[in-house]
């Protein structure tokens, strides 16, 4: 099947721009959006930072894999997931059933920049924001890059130029 005829999947580190790049994207490809984040804050009726700090990391991952199961992969649309879900082989599996997967990155300042010094991400909070980070990104970029069709670089980039970016990469008419 050809890209454009497929879902796009996007993944990658928080403040890569996945939630605002796909809005874009839901926007301009006239696709319906599903966000993974969204979607357990609805289920459970409660925001991810009460998730964690209820229910834990571990709740959380299962209920990552359970929206992702409750996703058409019939339906052509643009599905935002959380920096983390790439840690499970099984959703990394799915995903590609889903669609075709992109993989938002950013170099460390932008990274940093985005997040800002206060943060309302769980796994975020700490004292010394840059270790943790780059903790995270050591664990995790192998995982992200062996995950992706496509790899995008969004440090220096606006919103609109990286949709763009995609949509010309996938071969998407405007
Ligand atoms: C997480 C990223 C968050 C959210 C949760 C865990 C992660 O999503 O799913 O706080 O493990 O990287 P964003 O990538 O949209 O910030």
């Amino acid at each position: 099947m050809q890209n454009g005829q497929r879902s796009i999947v996007l993944i990658g580190f928080m403040g890569t721009g996945k939630s605002s790049i796909g809005r874009r994207l839901a926007e301009v490809t006239r696709r319906p959006r599903f966000d993974t984040d969204q979607m357990i804050a609805t289920r459970l009726g409660m925001s991810i930072t009460k998730i964690f700090a209820r229910l834990g990391e571990e709740e959380f991952r299962k209920q990552e894999s359970t929206v992702l199961q409750d996703l058409d992969a019939g339906q052509l649309s643009i599905i935002v997931t959380g920096g983390g879900v790439v840690l499970r082989p099984e959703n990394v599996k799915r995903l590609r059933e889903l669609g075709t997967i992109v993989c938002l990155t950013a170099n460390l300042p932008t990274l940093l920049e985005r997040l800002g010094r206060r943060s309302h991400r769980p796994l975020l909070r700490g004292e010394n924001r840059r270790e943790l980070v780059e903790a995270l990104l050591r664990e995790r970029e192998p995982i992200y890059r062996g995950a992706a069709d496509l790899v995008v670089d969004t440090s220096g980039l606006s919103h609109d130029q990286v949709a763009q970016s995609i949509q010309d990469s996938l071969a998407l008419g405007d």
